[in-house]
């Protein structure tokens, strides 16, 4: 489904990304993992359309994706979360939802609050409240999104990436700040969207998640992929316990 071929980015001198080479197959789940600064967000980046690679190719679905800003990218079907919360304060989870739902140009903007009354209702009012119940939120669209819990902030930012009906999600360290019961409802939520037929892609520094979810693990290490398998291989990997795993 998606095609990294021979990707590098380069930020004035620093290699950010070097000949990254790796493929996504449809319906899996393929965790990338690798320490702080290793390139990870770099390449979500480049994958949405936010920069462009400096050589190298990206292909989604056969096609490249060299050239398409991100409103381009997300109407392929790609949507992404971020690395921190970017929830919309003061507006309920289901409004924040429907706003998801909106094109990129409305929903960056302040004018989208305006947007919201004429649409927060009949068909995508019924798409954001199924999928809260399908991520375990139900009960909470009425609530005060920015109110709740940290952990469960990031589910709903999951979820608003799901009103746009993706066929790709691509998740930027979904499990960082969350407790451990957080961690495991946010481990289903991972389950039950590639039991949709959603393709996941997964950034995350915690290794008990990414094991038990992945199909395929890719590993960067300043850039560079150092290792790619299942979770099996990568934790038997002398390099990658070297570099990031540890004894
Ligand atoms: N817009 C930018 N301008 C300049 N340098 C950047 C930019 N984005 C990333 N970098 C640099 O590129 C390298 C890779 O950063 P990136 O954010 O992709 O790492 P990461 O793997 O996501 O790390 P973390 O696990 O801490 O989130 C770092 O040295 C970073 O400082
Ligand atoms: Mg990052």
């Amino acid at each position: 489904m998606l095609e990294v071929a021979r990707v590098s980015r380069s930020f004035a001198g620093i290699h950010a990304l070097q000949d990254v080479d790796f493929k996504v197959e449809p319906g899996s789940i393929t965790a990338l993992i690798g320490p702080n600064g290793a390139g990870k967000t770099t390449l979500i980046n480049l994958i949405t359309g936010v920069m462009p690679p400096s050589s190298g190719e990206l292909r989604f679905d056969g096609r490249s994706l060299a050239g398409l800003k991100p409103h381009r990218v997300e109407a392929l079907g790609i949507r992404r979360t971020f690395q921190t919360v970017h929830l919309f304060p003061g507006l309920t989870v289901r409004e924040n939802l429907v706003i998801g739902g909106f094109r990129p140009a409305l929903r960056a903007s302040p004018w989208s609050m305006f947007a919201l009354p004429a649409r927060d209702r009949g068909p995508q009012r019924r798409r954001a409240d199924a999928l809260l119940e399908l991520l375990g939120l139900e009960g909470l669209g009425d609530e005060i999104a920015t109110d709740l819990p940290y952990g469960t902030q990031r589910r709903v930012e999951i979820a608003r990436a799901m009103m746009g009906e993706p066929r790709f999600v691509l998740l930027d360290e979904p499990a960082a700040g969350m407790n451990e019961t957080e961690t495991h409802e946010l481990t289903d939520d991972i389950r039950a969207i590639r039991g949709q037929g959603i393709t996941v892609f997964l950034v995350e520094h915690d290794m008990s998640l990414v094991m038990s979810v992945s199909d395929k693990i890719v590993v960067l290490n300043f850039g560079k992929l150092i290792a790619q398998g299942t979770p099996e291989a990568i934790q038997r990997d002398p390099e990658v316990i070297a570099s990031y795993l540890g004894a």
